[in-house]
């Protein structure tokens, strides 16, 4: 993961950079450095932990100079210590990087051999002497890099900054995201476009396997061959105004209260309001051929995955399989001829989606990519994108993304059960009005969120919290576990219901906490006798539910959250806001770091 970025200024580089570096530490906050090139010479300043360190480093030993590179780092080789924090610097050279140089341990021991000395953990830290041993026996930069790309193995982008060289910047990336921004006089290279977004909206993305050469006034791209290629201009669609928390505390919490407006753009992105006739993008548009449906995908966006099985299924009529796109390379799936593959991704640029992606395709799976970042890599990679219109997510736990995707993925399972006959007219009609009808009832559960409080002392007071779902409530079961884990840090599991019984129950006794997420659905009478049975062995219950299941079970529950009544097809989108409350209230009490919980961050590009 990591963030990186660089800049080729005609102003001070350094407040530059620790503003963008800021933009970028969703990506990972463990430690944190920067260099620049002044009067032809190279210095750096590095910290451990977050930006502010590095901030504090700085008003003692500030540093001059208009190029620089800098680097928010989520550990991978060697923990988060200032050695180990980028950047790198061999010689003449010093490097960002993210993703991992997987043939490092190969090179390390080459160079080694050869006398280097290495300062770091980092497998970063060979890319640097490989350049500057190239730099030292005469090579131009341009030269060096062409000899060290083709030496590099693995998922990776860097910069490199050199001194003596203050009008030039090299990058490269393999299956790592990086973004350029072309500025008047200026130019600047990112993990992404939300680095670069108040800077330019004029971007370049390279293929896979380039690198480039930035100068202030030309920017010049070469594959992997070293061949000089042209990459297309784009604007980016990210603007500065979306990055923002107003006046909510963290930005977990805005986006909570997105979520309406969020599922309402969404939703018109799959549905026209003014006709509501449901468009189907390529390549799901062709009904009747499609076999079957894979979708791929991580974390939360997999629990979105998850759900959707049972629309695509029970309303498409399609067969569905849903895989953690981390598995998907590993077993032998069968996948048959006119399958599509669905990538479903918040970033776009979860490696393992990625690369699960690319194994679809390898068996001629057609690809739609459903992302929330137009620009990102699965969305390049797919044969078509269906984006969802949540805008910018920042808080490490998603939760604005997660309901959009609930919600292209319920309106693409209208459509297309719709088209292709296995429901009909009325159905659809009733199906798409109930849709029509999540963000008016979400704003309502967002209303009063005091009910949550006494809730969230006992959840600080368990050892053990279980959530419980059964048919769509088992995802986000499952979610509100990974909510909870994420953010508090207190240890959750999301079971399905009915396996309970099966293992988990051993562990129900006065100190666990059952969540029941249980809307008054065809499937309310078992969660009924779950809850009996954890009410028999001691454990304390949570009840997600709506007017009509808090009449039945209500006195029998501990504590009752009591939702807007909805359709059942609908209501996973619903059910996921309490879950996302109670996981963050409960951190908020707790007083952990809400939008940067320890460990995590948010685009995962790392196998
Ligand atoms: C959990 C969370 C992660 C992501 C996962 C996939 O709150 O945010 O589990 O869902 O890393 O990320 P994307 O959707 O960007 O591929």
């Amino acid at each position: 993961m990591c963030g990186i970025f660089g800049v080729l200024s005609a102003d001070p580089a350094v407040p530059l950079m620790m503003d963008a570096l800021g933009r970028l530490e969703y990506r990972g906050y463990d430690s944190v450095g920067l260099a620049t090139v002044f009067e032809g010479k190279l210095s750096r300043r590095r910290a451990a932990g977050k930006l502010s360190a590095l901030q504090k480093l700085l008003e003692r030993e500030p540093l001059q100079g208009l190029s620089g590179i800098g680097h928010t780092r989520w550990a991978t080789h060697g923990p988060p210590t200032i050695e180990n924090s980028h950047p790198h610097v061999a010689g003449r050279v010093a490097v960002v990087h993210n993703g991992i140089i997987e043939n490092h341990a190969i090179l390390r021991a080459e160079l080694s051999a050869a006398g280097v000395t290495f300062e770091s953990a980092t497998d970063t830290e060979v890319v640097a002497h490989l350049l500057n041993r190239e730099l030292l026996v005469g090579a131009t930069p341009h030269e060096a890099m062409a000899l060290v790309m083709p030496r590099l193995i693995g998922a990776f982008a860097f910069v490199v900054l050199i001194a003596g060289e203050e009008d030039l910047l090299l990058a490269a990336r393999k299956a790592s995201p990086l973004a350029i921004g072309i500025g008047d006089g200026v130019a600047y290279v990112g993990s992404d476009a939300v680095a670069l977004a108040p800077l330019t909206r004029r971007i370049i993305y390279l293929d896979d396997g380039d690198w480039a050469e930035l100068l202030r006034s030309r920017i010049s791209v070469f594959d992997c061959h070293g061949v000089a290629v042209s990459r297309p201009e784009y604007l980016s669609t990210v603007s500065s105004g979306m990055m923002g928390k107003g006046n909510f505390r963290h930005f977990m919490e805005k986006e909570i209260y997105d979520q309406p407006e969020a599922i309402a753009h969404t939703l018109h992105a799959v549905i026209d309001p003014g006709t509501w006739i449901a468009a189907l993008p390529a390549p799901l548009d062709n009904v009747n051929a499609v076999s079957k449906i894979t979708i791929l995908a991580a974390g939360t966006s997999f629990y979105a995955a998850l759900t959707a099985r049972y629309w695509f299924e029970s309303i498409g009529g399609v067969a569905c399989e849903v895989d953690l796109s981390s598995e998907f390379r590993e077993r032998k799936a069968v996948l048959p001829d006119e399958g599509v593959v669905i990538a479903v991704s918040q970033s776009g640029e979860s490696l393992d989606t990625l690369l699960a992606l690319r194994h679809g395709k390898s068996f001629y799976q057609k690809t739609l990519a459903l992302v929330n970042v137009p620009e990102s890599s699965i969305a390049r990679e797919s044969d078509a994108i269906l984006l969802t219109r949540a805008g910018p997510e920042f808080g490490v736990a998603s939760t604005k993304a997660f309901t959009a995707q609930l919600t292209a993925l319920l309106g693409l399972a209208i459509a297309f059960g719709w088209a292709r006959g296995n429901i009909k007219d009325c159905d659809a009609l009733r199906l798409i009005t109930a849709l029509e009808g999540v963000p008016s009832r979400i704003a309502r559960a967002l209303k009063d969120v005091s009910k949550y409080q006494k809730i969230v002392h006992d959840l600080l007071r368990v050892r053990d919290v279980f959530y419980l779902g059964r048919g769509l409530s088992y995802p986000i079961a499952l979610e509100g576990a990974l909510k909870l884990k994420e953010i508090t840090y207190i240890h959750a599991e999301g079971y399905a219901a009915g396996e309970m019984k099966h293992g988990p129950i051993a562990l129900i006794d006065e100190h666990a906490l059952v969540i029941l997420v249980a809307p008054s659905d065809g499937l309310f009478g078992k969660i009924a006798s779950n809850m009996s049975e954890v009410r028999a062995r001691g454990g304390r219950v949570i009840l997600l539910t709506d007017a009509k299941g808090a009449e039945e079970l209500g006195t029998a529950a501990d504590h009752l959250v009591v939702l807007p009544d909805i359709q059942p097809e609908v209501s996973p989108i619903l059910y996921a806001i309490p879950v996302q409350l109670l996981a963050y209230l409960t951190a908020v009490e707790k007083g952990t770091d809400v939008d940067q919980p320890r460990n995590l961050a948010k685009s995962v590009t790392v196998e």
